[in-house]
């Protein structure tokens, strides 16, 4: 059965995965630190933790804490920033034949921009994904929240680089459609669908929220049936390829997002439960085609739309 997605079907050559089968940022490091545990090279692509244009310390400690079936997070975007991603992290990814994509964050337009002019042409980034989910520091409103906003941040962005770039829409938008068609019609080539739900927890010890900061981003197999169903509507109402993303535990929770009209998934949290999860969801996918006769795995994109979706025509 044929794999291979096209994430950017409307750009020159395309950008061609091998398989649907993504990691997502923040849960595989810069792709190095699984090496022990997992072939990258059978991966679809990987995303790499947030990079922003200064080395970013994140959140006091605790920073993780799990729910039922979910994990909250308050990482803070921790990271070692863009200078030091280029001279330590490219030339290795540059080195790999799966595909590494940034994923950007910034307080400000400005600083997304001057993260992409930074790593726009150096070898080894393959393309980039705006994590909308960051307050924006002007307005203290989610880039991501705002269609206005999103789509003046994804232009810019759009403007310095011709490289593949995906936009990871904020599940917390009151009109996700609306931004959704406001960074399509900026530029982007395709949407990931979602990012983490805000969520909190409280210790009873201390009687006070388990993150100094307050509240975290939920993700794990409790918020698959949310973002499921914004794939599901996002997918239906925009023309562009949409990589489903929450909760993606099994082959069986994949092809729920391929036939909710994603064109690919990508797997976060339980690359921690289980490293090599993303090459097990990957054979059920095969398994899957196998056994249903299928030629082309985007025979299923979208088949529980009520119309054809991007990605699920050929
Ligand atoms: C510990 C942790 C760190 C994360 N860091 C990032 C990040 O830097 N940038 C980003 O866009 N998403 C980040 N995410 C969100 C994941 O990429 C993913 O969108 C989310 O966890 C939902 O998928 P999952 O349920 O498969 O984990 C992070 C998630 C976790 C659990």
């Amino acid at each position: 059965m044929k794999l291979a997605v096209n994430l950017a079907p409307h750009r020159p050559g395309g950008f061609w995965l091998a398989n649907p089968v993504i990691a997502a940022s923040g849960t595989f490091g810069y792709g190095t630190e699984y090496a022990d545990l997992i072939d990258r090279e059978q991966l679809g692509a990987i995303v790499s933790k947030a990079v922003a244009l200064t080395p970013r310390a994140g959140n006091p400690m605790p920073r993780l804490y799990e729910t039922p079936a979910g994990l909250l997070n308050a990482i803070g975007l921790q990271g070692i920033g863009v200078e030091r991603v280029i001279a330590e992290k490219a030339p290795l990814w540059a080195s790999w034949r799966v595909p590494v994509i940034v994923n950007l964050v910034g307080e400000s337009i400005a600083e997304f921009c001057g993260v992409v002019e930074r790593l726009s042409g150096v070898a080894g980034v393959a393309g980039f994904e705006l994590n909308v989910s960051c307050p924006n520091v002007e307005g203290g409103t989610l880039f991501g929240d705002d269609p206005q906003l999103a789509a003046e941040l994804t232009r810019a962005v759009r403007q310095r680089t011709d490289l593949p770039l995906l936009v990871k829409l904020a599940p917390t938008a009151p009109d996700l459609i609306a931004v959704a068609r406001a960074v399509a019609a900026a530029g982007a080539d395709a949407l990931v669908v979602a990012n983490t739900w805000p969520g909190m927890a409280i210790d009873l010890a201390t009687r006070r929220p388990v993150f100094p900061g307050g509240g975290g981003g939920l993700s794990g197999p409790a918020i698959r049936p949310l973002s499921l169903r914004l794939v599901y509507r996002v997918a239906g109402a925009v023309a562009l390829p949409v990589v489903g993303c929450g909760g993606v535990a099994t082959a069986a929770d994949a092809l729920e997002y391929l036939m909710a009209g994603a064109c690919a998934v990508q797997v976060g949290t339980m690359t921690f439960r289980e490293p090599s999860a993303m090459l097990a969801i990957l054979a059920g996918l095969r398994e899957f085609g196998e056994r249903e006769g299928l030629r082309d795995l985007a025979d299923i994109i979208g088949a529980a739309q009520p119309r054809p979706v991007a990605g699920g025509e050929r």
